[in-house]
């Protein structure tokens, strides 16, 4: 804490608070000084126990929920089946565990890529779910029973707690199973928000397809209980015409489905939904956002519905950063930067939460919307109406950790560590939220990176000066 600044440690726990063992600030905030193992990440073996398949006749396996639609009053239940036959794609429910008394009947498609064909994959979506309710739920009706449940949101208002974990970049090697092992121990986590990268199976010869389906076996542990909220990554794309595969997000589309119609949109890239007190709007960083292209259109009519007065908190989800110091991935964030950020901007923003870059890395209120081609005004200034940019693509993939970064460290640049974990957003009510980073070497108590968020139209600004510039 040394180095800190000084004002910064009056504000005490008010304001944003870093833990020990930082050093070596420069033109702008914080590079970590923690040292970690130089451990190459290696992806868990094919007959590891997280990617058994569960035992009996065409027994359920990658279970998977995401909210439903677009108030939280759905939810969309995915499951996968092998054997010659679909099996049933019914869904029992009910809020008693021993009386499933509610059911509905869903959908399966299945998909080829290359040689591969995958198993029957399901969709079935619960609808008119009572808010703030602990529902059990079996699939695999007619053969192999399998039971879990879920607990649906609070209706949607704006002082309603809720806590979000943060997840990128995941993959399913062993640091991801730390990972996933990491977040499942913060008891408060009830919702998953996804930045994209999930299974890495374009790493394999031909996509190899198989690991969809063990990356599907692996997170079921918690991705059957806790919906996440899906954001489409590169290593979505799947688009490989090398062999013949010229229908880019094939495997992602067929097997993780979200309630984009009910935002709305034309495509399952780009969607929102309300949760509790936020309202989140997932981007796609590979889908086209220029001016007149769909996505372009959606975001412009769809910032004009959040009401903040009903949804305080304003989330973002994107794949690629827009505020990113490593040397990777570096300014490929920038063109939708450009298009966008007036209107986040303008919108007030609270936080927009990135992957891509294997490494974590917050930023201050930021924005850089002033240049006009010739003014030379294109430096990033403090901002109180910006979003905070976090990149959490620290999750554990194969490719390792990005540990090379940018010199001296830019000064919209609050923090960076390159270390595995995840973080938590725990929204308390409409002017707090409490925001935390945990790498995968401390305990779950420990917060590596931390730091208060306010609402701003409401927070006394004299009272907390430079809380989040
Ligand atoms: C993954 O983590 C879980 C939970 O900590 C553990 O039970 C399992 O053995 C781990 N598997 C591998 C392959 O690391
Ligand atoms: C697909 O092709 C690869 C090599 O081209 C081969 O190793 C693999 O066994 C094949 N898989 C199937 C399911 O046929
Ligand atoms: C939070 O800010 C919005 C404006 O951005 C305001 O409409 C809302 O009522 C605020 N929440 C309060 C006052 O608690
Ligand atoms: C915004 O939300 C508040 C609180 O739910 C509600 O009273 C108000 O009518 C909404 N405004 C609009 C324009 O829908
Ligand atoms: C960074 O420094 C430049 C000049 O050195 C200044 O113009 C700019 O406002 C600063 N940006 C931030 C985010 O502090
Ligand atoms: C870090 O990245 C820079 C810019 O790409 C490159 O010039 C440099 O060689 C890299 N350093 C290491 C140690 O890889
Ligand atoms: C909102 O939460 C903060 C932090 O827990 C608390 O200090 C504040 O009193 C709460 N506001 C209201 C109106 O309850
Ligand atoms: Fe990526």
């Amino acid at each position: 804490m040394g180095r800190w600044w000084p004002s910064r440690l009056l504000l005490g726990l008010l304001c944003a608070v870093v833990s020990a063992g930082l050093v070596g600030r420069t033109d702008g905030g914080v590079t970590s000084s923690f040292v970690r193992k130089p451990a190459k990440a290696v992806d868990m073996p094919i007959d590891s126990d997280v990617f058994r398949v569960p035992p009996g006749y065409n027994a359920p396996q990658q279970v998977h929920i995401t909210q439903g639609n677009h108030d939280g009053s759905a939810m969309i239940i995915s499951w996968v089946t092998e054997e010659e036959e679909p099996g049933s794609s019914k869904v029992l429910y009910g809020t008693d565990r021993d009386q499933l008394d509610l059911n509905s009947e869903g959908k399966y498609t299945r998909y080829k890529f290359y040689n591969y064909t995958s198993g029957y994959i399901h969709h079935c979506t619960l609808r008119h779910l009572k808010h703030d309710t602990k529902y059990y739920y079996a699939v695999g009706i007619g053969h192999t029973i399998r039971k879990f449940w879920f607990t649906t949101p609070p209706e949607v208002g704006p002082d309603v707690p809720y806590t979000f974990g943060l997840i990128g970049d995941l993959g399913q090697s062993h640091d991801s199973n730390v990972t996933l092992t990491h977040y499942e121990s913060n008891p408060k986590a009830q919702t998953v928000l996804f930045v994209g990268d999930l299974s890495y199976a374009d790493k394999y010869p031909n996509h190899d397809n198989v690991r969809w389906d063990t990356w599907g076996r692996f997170v079921e542990r918690s991705t059957a209980y806790h919906p996440w909220i899906w954001t489409a990554g590169n290593h979505e794309i799947d688009f490989a015409p090398e062999i013949g595969e010229t229908v880019p997000f094939k495997p992602f589309s067929h097997r993780y489905h979200v309630p984009y119609r009910s935002s709305g949109s034309t495509a399952p890239f780009w969607y929102s939904v309300k949760r509790a007190s936020a309202y989140i709007i997932v981007l796609a960083s590979y889908s086209a956002y220029d001016k007149y292209t769909p996505q372009y259109q959606w975001l412009e009519a769809e910032l004009a519905k959040v009401n903040r007065s009903e949804t305080p908190w304003l989330i973002v989800l994107m794949h690629s950063p827009w505020y990113n110091s490593y040397n990777y991935h570096y300014m490929e964030g920038e063109s939708m930067r450009v298009m966008f950020e007036p209107w986040f901007v303008k919108n007030k923003v609270d936080v927009v939460f990135a992957g891509h870059v294997h490494a974590y890395e917050r930023s201050h209120r930021v924005s850089n919307i002033a240049y006009d081609i010739a003014n030379g005004k294109c430096k990033p200034v403090p901002d109180e109406s910006a979003p905070v940019y976090i990149t959490i693509g620290d999750g554990g993939n194969v490719e390792g950790l990005a540990n090379n970064m940018t010199e001296p460290q830019p000064n919209y640049s609050a923090f960076r560590e390159s270390s595995f974990g995840h973080a938590i957003f725990e929204i308390k009510n409409r002017t707090h939220a409490y925001y935390t980073w945990h790498r995968n070497q401390d305990g779950n108590a420990v917060a590596a990176d931390s730091m208060w968020f306010y609402n701003r139209s409401v927070r006394d600004l004299s009272e907390c000066s430079s809380c989040s510039i």
